[in-house]
């Protein structure tokens, strides 16, 4: 008998196809009615399928009263209740490092665009303004920030802050982070407070994990002591900032500008952004590259052959 998969999320294709052939998979998504699909058919499932953004809760791995292990497709842990996992003696299985570099990227991509006004030059050519106002372009046109040899502040030095580190090497950058605990056996210093992080950063990238613990770790005060002179770059979670506190700095030029790949309440973005210069929204990609997504895909995959034939994950979100 082929143990029976819930998926709680539309997942790649080709992923879903690779589950099928494996496992007795059903779509939650497919119910009309999923809270009475769960009561009457709850017990037939001793796996899940989901992603990090839609993740597992404390209702749900109670609905399932044969569950032995969720399989999600991503990194991040804050959607699912592990407490309640853990009560149930439930195995949670993720998809660390395949990411790194991939997020890194993207959060280099970020702060390389807001810094040197790359999206607000590519509409000032889209809309023509450019051969509105002749040569050089620089007089008519905001100058950027300079990033090589500037001063970067990570926020969460874990797989991928580390990994944004190694990045900021090639540009000459000057590296410290905050965490709650200093990490041994790097080359970065480590800044007790968020705050002091902030007044020395030019750049500050933020990549802590999400959640209860970090949310609205970056509020008010710490993007005042960021300064008018310092950009964010969020590539976490959107609670790990408090967004109305980030939307007022930027309107009222508290601080110079944001390069976001993640928000609050997403897919709902501030409407007051839309209109600034000096904010770059890319709408949650840092790991949305084919080489990157395929690898999510497999370790997906993986945790559940390996979980179903021998009781273990490759990747174990308690270890
Ligand atoms: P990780 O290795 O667990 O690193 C998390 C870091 O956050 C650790 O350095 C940890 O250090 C720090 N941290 C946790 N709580 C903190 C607190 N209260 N104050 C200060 N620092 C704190 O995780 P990762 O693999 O690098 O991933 C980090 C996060 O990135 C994920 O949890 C996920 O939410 C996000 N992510 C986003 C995307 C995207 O598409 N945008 C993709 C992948 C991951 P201490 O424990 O010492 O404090
Ligand atoms: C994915 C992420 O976009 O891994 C994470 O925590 O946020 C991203 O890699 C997400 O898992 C897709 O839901």
């Amino acid at each position: 008998m082929k143990p029976e998969l819930l998926q709680t999320v539309r997942l790649m294709p080709p992923l879903e196809a690779r589950l099928a052939a494996a496992f007795t998979l059903h779509r939650l998504t497919d119910e009309a009615d999923p809270a009475g699909f769960l009561a009457a058919h709850g017990p037939r499932f001793t796996g899940v399928v989901t992603s990090a953004g839609k993740g597992a809760d404390a209702a749900l791995i109670d609905a399932l009263p044969n569950l032995r292990v969720v399989s999600s497709f991503g990194v991040g842990l804050d959607k699912i209740d592990l407490p309640a996992a853990r009560r149930r003696g439930v195995a949670v299985g993720y998809t660390p490092d395949v990411l790194n570099d991939c997020v890194a990227d993207l959060a280099f991509g970020l702060l390389l665009a807001v810094a040197r006004n790359i999206g607000a030059g590519e509409r000032y050519v889209r809309r023509g303004d450019w051969v509105g106002a002749g040569l050089p372009a620089a007089s008519t046109f905001p100058l950027g920030r300079k990033v090589s040899g500037a001063r970067l502040g990570i926020l969460g030095l874990g797989r991928i802050g580390r990994t944004v580190a190694r990045r900021a090497s090639g540009f000459d950058m000057d590296v410290r982070y905050h965490n709650r605990r200093p990490v041994a056996d790097v080359p970065w210093r480590h800044e007790p407070s968020l705050i002091e992080l902030a007044r020395w950063s030019d750049y500050l990238v933020v990549i802590a994990a999400g959640g209860a613990e970090t949310r609205h770790l970056v509020d008010a005060s710490v993007l005042d002591a960021l300064g008018p002179r310092g950009f964010i770059v969020n590539v976490a979670r959107g609670s790990v900032i408090d967004e109305a506190a980030l939307v007022r700095a930027l309107v009222d030029k508290r601080i110079a500008g944001a390069g976001l790949d993640v928000f609050e309440h997403e897919p709902q973005v501030p409407a007051e952004l839309f209109t600034l210069d000096n904010v770059v929204l890319v709408p949650h990609i840092a790991s949305a590259t084919v080489e990157t997504r395929q690898a999510m895909a497999d370790r997906v995959f993986d945790n559940l052959e390996s979980f179903f034939r021998d009781g273990r994950l490759l990747s174990d979100a308690a270890a």
